[in-house]
């Protein structure tokens, strides 16, 4: 057997199951990545890990949510019990937040808002009669929808971060739409709201 030349992949002595191997000098590109990979690494953690130059990616995301968070406080600076009761008389708004509500709500809630179908009970309370468990007003119902139910374990959970603030307005204009700015409400027996306050509210 001639002796390969160093520049040759050289066979290794073993044998394992019929099976043999080179013993190859790694190319120096792919040497190179390795060291400046090695390089870099000591480098970065020196500066990010131990120097703290730069933000952590905490801290971006924290930033990023204060944005979002800003960004929904404004748009729902000007949602007032007013505005959205204006809203659930215009039919684009209700007709959106009636597609919304098809989709995501009426699973608990029932397409006609009875919280039944055909004569079973759903999870969901009815949401078109006189009796409010959390409040009447169209802003009661907004922070309900946007911050679900105090017990979320009854299946009412927030619906925020899923909906945003625009489609939340557009289903609570359309649950309102079903109710007169005026009416009177009862709060049900076993209203949060109802500790003190037992006298019949009426809708702002
Ligand atoms: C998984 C079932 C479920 C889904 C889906 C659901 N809800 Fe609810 N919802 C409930 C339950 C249960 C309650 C009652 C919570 C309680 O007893 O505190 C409730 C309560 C409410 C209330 C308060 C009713 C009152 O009398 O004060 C409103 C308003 C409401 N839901 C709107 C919505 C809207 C709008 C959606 C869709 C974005 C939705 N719900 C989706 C189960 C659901």
């Amino acid at each position: 057997m001639n002796k390969p030349s160093n520049n040759e992949p050289q066979l290794r002595e073993h044998v394992y199951d019929g099976i043999q191997e080179y013993d190859q000098k790694l190319p120096n590109w792919w040497l190179f990545t390795l060291y400046i990979t090695i390089v870099w690494f000591v480098i970065h953690w020196a500066v990010y890990y131990q120097g703290h130059v730069g933000r952590t990616d905490e801290q971006r995301l924290d930033d990023h949510l204060k944005v979002i968070a800003d960004a929904r406080a404004k748009e729902l600076e000007n949602v007032t019990d007013d505005k959205l009761w204006e809203l659930s008389q215009d039919p684009t708004t209700v007709e959106a937040g009636k597609q919304t509500f098809l989709t995501t709500c009426a699973a608990c809630h029932a397409p006609d808002l009875s919280a039944t179908l055909a004569g079973a009970k759903l999870p969901g309370l009815p949401l078109k009669d006189k009796e409010w468990k959390h409040g009447g007003n169209p802003l009661d119902v907004l922070h309900i929808v946007r911050k679900g139910a105090p017990d979320i374990t009854k299946g009412m959970v927030a619906w925020e971060g899923a909906l945003g603030v625009k489609r939340i307005t557009e289903v609570v204009a359309f649950i309102m739409s079903h109710h007169k700015k005026g009416e009177p409400f009862t709060l049900a027996a076993d209203s949060p709201k109802k500790a003190g306050a037992a006298a019949p509210a009426t809708v702002k």
